[in-house]
């Protein structure tokens, strides 16, 4: 009968599924974190299962569970002008699984439980919806975990600034520090308290939507 060895990557992908990051990908997301403040893990990130249960509900949501959240209506500190949806069984159920504060933690080193006032899915699918620059509030968001559902562009060049998540080293900068794409089935990990980042106004055929976890620090 021949050995099986169970290979480290077999073992990671069972201890964090439904990630299927493997342990370079984990690694890499480590050093990531650690050195700029953000990991970016996928595609794929997640089980083609899980994703698109999540991207179901999310369509779902938006015709009957989301409001508009734009600055001055008493509920946005941020300048912004979006789409937010409540989550259903199917976020809940996602941010409930014990591997998501395995991953965070093996990615940031935090013991993380989920900020459940603080999470949302997020729409940018109108022209003109953006996200202004800011820091996330340590009490309600210490880290942030936004999965990709959908990310669509008109052109065949390069992914326009809507897509992207802008990442800066101060408020002040002229520029970003870094650009992250958003796509399908793509985890970005941020350390949103400390860097600040916004999302540019999107144009006519740019279609953003983002599942946003917010987390808090596990009590020691
Ligand atoms: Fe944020």
């Amino acid at each position: 009968m021949p050995q099986v060895v169970a290979s480290p990557t077999a073992t990671s992908r069972t201890t964090l599924a439904p990630f299927v990051i493997d342990d370079a990908g984990l690694a890499q997301g480590r050093d990531q974190f650690s050195r700029f403040g953000f990991a970016v893990l996928g595609p794929a990130a997640l089980t083609n299962e899980v994703i698109q249960q999540l991207r179901a509900e999310a369509v779902k949501q938006r015709h009957g569970g989301a409001w508009p959240l734009r600055y001055g209506d008493g509920r946005s500190k941020v300048p912004e002008a979006n789409m937010r949806g409540h989550f259903g069984p199917a976020a809940q159920g996602f941010l409930r699984r014990d591997s998501v504060p395995r991953l965070m933690r093996t990615i940031t080193g935090h013991a993380v439980s989920p900020s459940w006032s603080a999470s949302c899915y997020t729409w940018y699918d109108v022209p003109g919806a953006w996200l202004g620059r800011h820091c996330d509030k340590r009490d309600a968001c210490f880290l942030t975990m936004l999965v990709g559902l959908e990310s669509e562009w008109p052109t065949v060049s390069g992914p326009p600034a809507g897509n992207q998540l802008w990442i800066y080293d101060s408020f002040e900068a002229r520029r970003p520090t870094f650009r992250v794409t958003t796509l399908v089935n793509r985890i970005t990990i941020l350390d949103g308290k400390r860097w600040p980042h916004e999302r540019q106004p999107v144009q006519e055929g740019q279609y953003v939507s983002v599942l946003c976890a917010c987390f808090l620090a596990a009590e020691s």
